[in-house]
């Protein structure tokens, strides 16, 4: 089946499930051909280098966080929102270095996060039905048939708004923001007060003191990068193909293809047909890749994607994130790990703890349980304990922002407090204090893994 040549524009000839149908296809050809001559977004330099750490990753050697928003929005774009998701995975990512003394691969779900799978085409509203909001990217979330109408042009403004986050984000990562000298600044004011943030403060000074003693012993910090500066890479669905194809460069140095629009990019539970459309895109570029399984994959299904996408065995190059749901991750994930084991694959394997729980609070929110979310985990960490595999990664959708969108936690959120502050477009997202409290839970289970 895949014996042809691949080419940025194979997928073409597949079935693309999810993907928009735009009134005006002259339009979306040009824009695709403007998309087509702008620069790409990351470099292939940046590409090796992530699947280096992955393939540590996948020797157990180091841990994958990866992430961000369900969906970005172009509304909710600014300084504030990207810096304060980027200060909350650095907090998270400490928490989990210090306590089982790993390194951890920062992976934003950033910077092109904008393009959604839909399970359902239409969306009733108070008697009126309309197309489904399926990211901004595609169309708007606006309950209007107008707003609800694909626009090509927004492709044009996905890759605007990922050039300035990415922009942001280097400088964050390198431009002292990150410097672990200034962790008692990472600290956002709504946390602080909480007793997540109070832990974080302790965590903090021991880090401040230990910098301290290395540097009274006469251990010059000033030569050592690795404390001034974190490498943090990018990553979003991989599902908008002519988005994809159209930022799509050869790599001179080597002759092969990437993906310019992020570092590392998944395929979605909704999409990953063995002979489907956005397969066919993936295995040709270099990118890591990732693949969301959820409970009806089957040990045959994740053994074929496996060979698909990685035939060459190349260390680094898979991520395989499963999303079961509390009730069904015990049953679900043992017989994909062993199956996997023993065809001696070794991919990262991760663990989305959000996508299998989503549920409807009594006054209408789309939302998430504190304790599900983490029964998940604790039920992946089993798994794996059980399986003899590697427990490599976590995938969460979170914000830095004091949002109510997720049930429970130390903050003991209700149905009634969801109304508060809910601002998510698609899917509800742990908030700053959350997604911190869950590194601490979960610090101590990776400290054990790892033994
Ligand atoms: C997502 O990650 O936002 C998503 C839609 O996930 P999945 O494909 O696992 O449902
Ligand atoms: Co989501």
């Amino acid at each position: 089946m895949f014996t042809h040549d691949w080419r940025p524009s194979s997928w073409r000839g597949r079935t693309a499930l999810q993907m928009p149908s735009y009134p005006d296809s002259h339009a979306l050809q040009e824009v695709e051909q403007r998309l087509s001559g702008l620069p790409s977004l990351i470099f292939p330099g940046e590409i090796s280098q992530l699947r280096e750490r992955l393939a540590a990753v996948s020797r157990g050697e180091a841990f994958l966080l990866q992430g961000g928003d369900c969906a970005e929005s172009f509304d909710e774009f600014g300084q504030e929102p990207v810096e304060s998701t980027f200060r909350v995975i650095l907090q998270m990512a400490v928490v989990l270095t210090y306590a089982a003394a790993c390194p951890v691969v920062k992976v934003g779900r950033i910077a092109g996060q904008f393009a959604k799978p839909r399970s359902s085409e239409l969306e009733t509203q108070e008697g009126a039905t309309l197309p489904s909001y399926r990211g901004d990217i595609i169309n708007s979330s606006a309950f209007t048939a107008q707003a609800r109408q694909p626009d090509p042009f927004r492709l044009l403004t996905a890759y605007s708004h990922s050039a300035t986050t990415l922009n942001l984000l280097r400088a964050l990562a390198q431009g002292g923001f990150a410097d672990l000298h200034e962790v008692h600044r990472w600290t956002a004011d709504f946390v602080r007060s909480s007793p997540q943030g109070a832990r974080f403060e302790e965590l903090a000074d021991r880090i401040t003191e230990s910098l301290a003693f290395m540097e009274a012993c006469g251990f010059d910090a000033s030569r050592a990068p690795q404390l001034h500066a974190v490498e943090f890479y990018t990553s979003h669905e991989a599902l908008h193909l002519q988005y994809e194809e159209a930022l799509t460069r050869s790599n001179e140095r080597t002759g092969s293809w990437y993906g310019g629009s992020a570092h590392l990019l998944w395929l979605g539970e909704r999409t990953r047909q063995i002979d489907g459309a956005h397969v066919e895109y993936l295995r040709g570029v270099d990118n890591a890749i990732g693949v969301k399984l959820g409970p009806s994959a089957s040990p045959d299904d994740v053994l074929r994607l496996i060979d698909v996408l990685d035939p060459d065995q190349e260390p680094g190059r898979l991520v395989l994130i499963a999303r079961m749901g509390s009730d069904k991750v015990q049953a679900q994930l043992p017989p994909l790990l062993r199956a996997v084991r023993r065809a001696g694959r070794t991919p990262v394997w991760c663990c989305d703890p959000m996508h299998g729980n989503t549920v409807t609070s009594s006054n209408g929110y789309k939302t998430r349980d504190f304790e599900r979310i983490l029964q998940e985990l604790l039920g992946y960490f089993a798994a794996h304990s059980q399986e003899g595999t590697y427990p490599g990664g976590l995938h969460f959708e979170m914000t830095g922002q004091d949002v109510t969108e997720c049930r429970g936690g130390a903050q003991e959120l209700t149905d009634e407090g969801l109304s508060e502050r809910y601002r998510s477009a698609c899917d509800p997202r742990l908030n700053g204090s959350q997604s911190l409290e869950l590194a601490f839970l979960i610090a101590d289970v990776l400290k054990a893994a790892r033994r």
